[in-house]
């Protein structure tokens, strides 16, 4: 029996009373994904997985997208990106720093991510936790007059960190090799997204990936950008989780920002990470069709 509790006050949602590690009908897995739609956030705690395991509970919630950086695949499964600090005779075990800025995943693809999962294998005693900011609520918040600009605004996106640019720094984005580099094509989206699933408005990528806007000039374009995702990211959109041993969080790229943050080489860290794109037209029509048909209703613009 699935039992759900708030994370915090304004979104997030914790799961208890759930093994994923068993076989999921798509009856069984509905409650998890309307809890994934209406939490943003969502961890389910306490699991025991193999790699085949995560994989196939991940796939319920879209088609896996193996990263670009290919180096820490999971030797089991490709699908699966291992994020590490360790270091075994001076070869990495995994990515070591990943996505330590605002950013949502794979923004700078023509499909994006609909979903990022990490499960947790190994908590630094110290720091680790991920940052969320609340795009619904972000966008909700701007005044008329910015809903009105902002509504035919088209980003420019490309892999990267609009804020450092310096690929040695720690929060750029993890750097590529020149033949993943050619791989990365310009990408455009709305500044303002609709929700493919809920059908809300949210601001989207107004961190990280976006460097300007469609008919702009590059200055005006990054002025608002930056002033967006300073808006964005301020306290009172932002929960900070941290991890416990074994959890398994699940978070929805169209309607958040997120941060990994650094942890220090002495505190070992090690999640397991897999990313789901968006599902094609159709089967997005039967996931809203689910959605909508579970009599969800939206918690107010706090949330
Ligand atoms: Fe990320």
């Amino acid at each position: 029996m699935l039992h759900l509790a708030p994370l915090s006050p304004g979104f997030g949602l914790e799961a208890h009373g759930v093994d994923l590690a068993q076989p999921m009908s798509d009856e069984a897995f509905a409650p998890i994904l309307q809890a994934f739609f209406r939490g943003q956030v969502l961890v389910i705690r306490d699991q025991r997985l193999t790699a085949a395991q995560f994989v196939a509970f991940a796939r319920h919630f879209g088609p896996p997208e193996p990263h670009v950086i290919d180096q820490f695949h999971h030797p089991d499964d490709a699908n699966i990106l291992v994020l590490s600090n360790r270091v075994d005779n001076g070869k990495p075990l995994g990515l070591a720093d990943a996505g330590t800025y605002f950013h949502t995943d794979y923004s700078y693809l023509e499909v994006p991510a609909r979903a990022t999962t990490l499960y947790s294998i190994e908590v630094p005693k110290v720091g680790g936790n991920t940052l969320f900011a609340n795009q619904y609520a972000a966008y909700d918040d701007l005044s008329e007059t910015m809903k009105r600009k902002l509504e035919p605004l088209i980003a420019i996106h490309h892999y990267g960190n609009r804020d450092e640019r310096n690929e040695a720094s720690r929060i750029a984005a993890s750097p590529l090799t020149d033949e993943q580099k050619a791989r990365m094509p310009l990408i455009t989206h709305p500044v303002v997204r609709r929700h493919p699933v809920t059908g809300r408005k949210a601001l989207y990528a107004v961190s990280g990936s976006s460097y300007g806007i469609v008919g702009m000039p590059e200055d005006e374009a990054v002025a608002l950008l930056d002033e967006l995702a300073a808006h964005a990211t301020q306290p009172k959109y932002v929960y900070s989780l941290a991890y416990g041993v074994g959890d398994v969080v699940i978070w929805d790229n169209a309607s958040l920002l997120h941060s990994a943050t650094l942890v220090d080489a002495a505190y070992p860290r090690t999640l397991w990470r897999i990313t789901l794109k968006e599902p094609t037209l159709a089967a997005t029509s039967v996931l809203a069709t689910t959605y909508v048909g579970a009599g969800m209703t939206y918690v107010g613009a706090g949330m």
